[in-house]
């Protein structure tokens, strides 16, 4: 069964007396285990998709399910804090604080059951990414772009969630460092079963995905690429 679905979405924009439609009808289902690439042109939509799926704000009409049941139902805020986590290009960690005190923020915001000594859990998952205890410990101004976005994936998985959600996470690291932060996702997803949307421009790492989504500029709908070979050549 499909962690989140989403069912018929539309969603426009209103410029004065202009409605610009964005996504039109739009259908999409996602499971844990799996590995979702979101593409498209610029300006096709994905952020849009993943503000509706992140419910930073609602679709004009559709709905979205989450483990069946409407995310309207659930609250908006409850389905951020306790079923979602989010990854932004940008990290978007609080700056003065250490990559530990910006884990132990999201920890604290939960209503998800986390065992054990949150702290303790805290350096762990961090340390498991990659930031050990003195790299930890430091302000998130003082730490690399690759570490910051290491900080932001712990964050987001500290609640325990089962979906992340990432908007071209990999956008203002280098090659290497992408690399790094893809395999991790990749990892997320085949070892500990969780579900990974991630919006990339990047096609060698849409095609290391379990799937690829494209959204078509034209239809305002998905498109599942089946014949990968064909469409990475192209
Ligand atoms: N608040 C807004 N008001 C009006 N139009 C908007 C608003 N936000 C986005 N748009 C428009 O909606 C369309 C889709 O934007 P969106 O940010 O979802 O695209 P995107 O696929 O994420 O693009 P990119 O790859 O450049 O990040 C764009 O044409 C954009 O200009
Ligand atoms: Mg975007």
């Amino acid at each position: 069964m499909s962690i989140l679905e989403v069912r018929n979405i539309t969603y426009y924009y209103q410029d004065g007396r202009n409605k610009r439609v964005i996504l039109d009808n739009l259908d999409a289902e996602f499971e844990k285990g799996k590995f979702y690439a979101i593409l498209g042109e610029s300006g096709s939509g994905k952020t849009t998709f993943l503000s509706l799926i992140s419910a930073l704000d609602s679709p004009k009409e559709g709905i979205i399910l989450y483990e069946g049941k409407d995310i309207k139902e659930i609250g908006y805020e409850r389905y951020r804090r306790n079923c979602i986590g989010i990854v932004f290009q940008n990290y978007n960690l609080i700056q003065y604080m250490t990559a530990v005190e910006n884990v132990l923020v999201a920890m604290g915001i939960t209503e998800n059951k986390i065992e054990g000594n949150k702290k303790e859990t805290a350096y762990k998952l961090l340390e498991e990414l990659g930031i050990d205890k003195e790299t930890a410990d430091r302000r998130v101004n003082r730490l690399s772009g690759g570490e910051q976005q290491r900080t932001a994936i712990a964050r987001a998985l500290s609640t325990n969630v089962d979906i992340i959600m990432a908007d071209e996470p990999t956008g203002n690291l280098d090659h290497e460092t992408s690399e790094g932060i893809i395999e991790l996702f990749m990892k997320l997803a085949h070892e500990r079963n969780k579900c990974i949307i991630m919006v990339t421009h990047d096609l060698a790492i849409a095609d290391k995905s379990d799937v690829i989504l494209k959204l078509d500029t034209k239809k305002k709908q998905f498109e599942v690429i089946n014949n990968r070979l064909e469409f990475i050549v192209e």
